[in-house]
């Protein structure tokens, strides 16, 4: 008896030796609580096989995000999300702020956006400019050991110096760049579908597949803009500094950002309406079909051909804006229509362009971007994020292009809006049948949108420009 329980003893992989040499009756009563507790172990590990079968995974395994971080929970505001509650953080220098604050500017509402741009050190040129954020000097960042540049190290570390600085009501950091352009009335739209007291890492992927490839398709490309809750910033505030010296060998600030966050234990959340815009050459295909989400940032803008031709970037941005305000919801948002008696396929991106082709296409067609634009990083055709489709060089497959000239609101809830033909150089159409010259302008008419209509999943893929009438009305 003794002999055969030593034995079992040492067959246990657990290797209790300590157990085989007590005294023999409390060695049977231990051995009997071993078995007993074995087979707890193993009915337990049955249901708990067979219940994460059929019930969700992540129940059993919360993720972080799931964690509450509450400010001060007697003070738990449940009132909605708005543009007071979000605090910004612009990476931008010295020596470039002058010149790159004219596309802050466009944006930048000093009654009603708070935040900073944050600067490596003071500015030759002060703006007297109340027009424009006002600036911090980033600190502390210059012992950090870095292999590529060390403005990477201060620009990762200002969600951290945004967070310190300890500003009252604050719910969401936004991170952008001197460049990016921000279309806040859609971001509180965006943001408001989250709970800021979760932790939330939210933005978007480069366009260029090469791009995701070397970075990573689970980080927030900074030049698009990436918001970060408060929960998640508290939490990111505990390891920065470490984490920065851990990551000292890589390239970016926003690869640092999203290294740091991913020790964190949270993912992604991709949101379409952010735009790093690492593409190349003109973006007209892709706003002229734009996923139908709010428009939330566009990036990367002296490196793009202006968005409308014959003018300026700033000019062409300007533009794109003042139909923004008119209908913050609907700008760039696709409407499709046919006029079944001329068999002509009609594409709206609303307060930017539209498209006429001469013949009946298919939806998913329309609502492929035209490749006007290559890949960032070697100017390829591709991939991207998205598929597209390629631009004719025949004149007869293109279609006809008119671009926004006049926005104006039409009483509380209405707008019309007014766009031109464009007569480029390129050869014209004169095949029998094909030509629409006859239309110079169009006038469309549309109704509100209301930014509620995002918090649903839309029915379709092409907007209607009101509620009753999916129809396009030109003259
Ligand atoms: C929370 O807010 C209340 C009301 O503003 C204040 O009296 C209290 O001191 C705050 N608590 C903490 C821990 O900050
Ligand atoms: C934003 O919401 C807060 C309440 O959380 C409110 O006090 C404030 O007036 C609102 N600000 C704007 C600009 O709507
Ligand atoms: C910004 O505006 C200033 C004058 O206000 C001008 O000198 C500068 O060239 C502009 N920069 C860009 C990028 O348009
Ligand atoms: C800010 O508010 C003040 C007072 O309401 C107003 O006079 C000013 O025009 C506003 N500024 C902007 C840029 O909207
Ligand atoms: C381009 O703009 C200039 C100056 O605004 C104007 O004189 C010219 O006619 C425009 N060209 C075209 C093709 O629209």
């Amino acid at each position: 008896m003794n002999h055969t329980r030593l034995e079992s003893c040492h067959e246990s992989p657990l290797k209790v030796y300590k157990f085989c040499f007590v005294p023999e009756k409390l060695g049977d009563m231990v051995i009997l609580l071993i078995r007993f507790g074995i087979l707890v172990c193993l009915v337990a590990s049955i249901s708990l096989a067979l219940h994460s079968a059929f019930s969700k995974p992540d129940r059993w395994f919360p993720l972080p995000e799931h964690i509450r971080a509450v400010q001060n929970t007697s003070v738990i505001d449940n009132r909605p999300t708005n543009i007071s509650h979000l605090q910004f953080g612009i990476a931008g220098s010295a020596n470039t702020w002058h010149g790159r604050s004219n596309y802050t500017k466009l944006w930048w509402d000093p009654n009603t956006t708070r935040g900073y741009v944050w600067l490596d050190k003071k500015p030759k040129i002060l703006h007297s400019d109340i027009l424009v954020p006002p600036y911090q000097i980033s600190r502390g960042w210059t012992r950090f050991k870095h292999v590529h540049s060390a403005s990477a190290v201060r620009i990762a570390r200002i969600v951290y110096e945004s967070f310190k600085l300890g500003l009252p009501n604050v719910r969401w950091f936004v991170m952008g760049d001197d460049d990016t352009v921000f279309f806040t009335e859609n971001l509180v739209t965006v943001l408001g579908k989250y709970d800021h007291n979760e932790m939330y890492y939210i933005g978007g992927n480069s366009e260029s597949v090469e791009q995701d490839v070397m970075h990573s398709y689970n980080m927030a490309f900074g030049g698009g803009g990436f918001a970060i809750s408060y929960a998640l910033a508290a939490q990111l505030a505990k390891i920065m500094d470490g984490c920065l010296s851990r990551y000292f060998y890589f390239y970016g600030s926003d690869q640092r950002v999203w290294a740091c966050i991913h020790e964190i234990g949270v993912p992604l959340t991709r949101e379409n309406g952010f735009h790093q815009f690492d593409i190349r050459g003109n973006p007209y295909g892709f706003l002229a079909a734009h996923p139908l989400v709010p428009l939330v940032s566009l990036h990367h803008l002296d490196q793009l051909s202006p968005f409308f031709p014959n003018q300026t970037q700033l000019h062409s941005m300007k533009k794109l804006i003042s139909a923004y305000h008119i209908d913050p919801a609907r700008i760039v948002q696709q409407s499709i229509c046919y006029d079944h008696k001329r068999r002509w396929s009609i594409s709206i991106s609303w307060g930017y362009t539209i498209q006429i082709y001469t013949k009946l296409l298919i939806a998913a067609d329309l609502q492929m971007p035209l490749q006007t634009f290559q890949t960032w990083r070697s100017w390829k055709d591709g991939p991207f994020i998205f598929n597209t489709r390629p631009m004719s060089s025949d004149p007869c497959q293109q279609p006809a292009r008119f671009f926004l000239d006049q926005a104006t609101k039409v009483g509380k809830s209405g707008s019309i809006t007014i766009y031109k033909r464009h007569e480029g150089k390129e050869a014209k159409c004169n095949r029998e049948g094909t030509n629409n010259e006859e239309v110079q302008r169009i006038r469309v008419s549309a109704l509100k949108l209301d930014p509620e209509y995002w918090k649903n999943v839309p029915l379709s893929l092409s907007l209607p420009l009101s509620p009753h009438t999916h129809a396009c009305t030109y003259n």
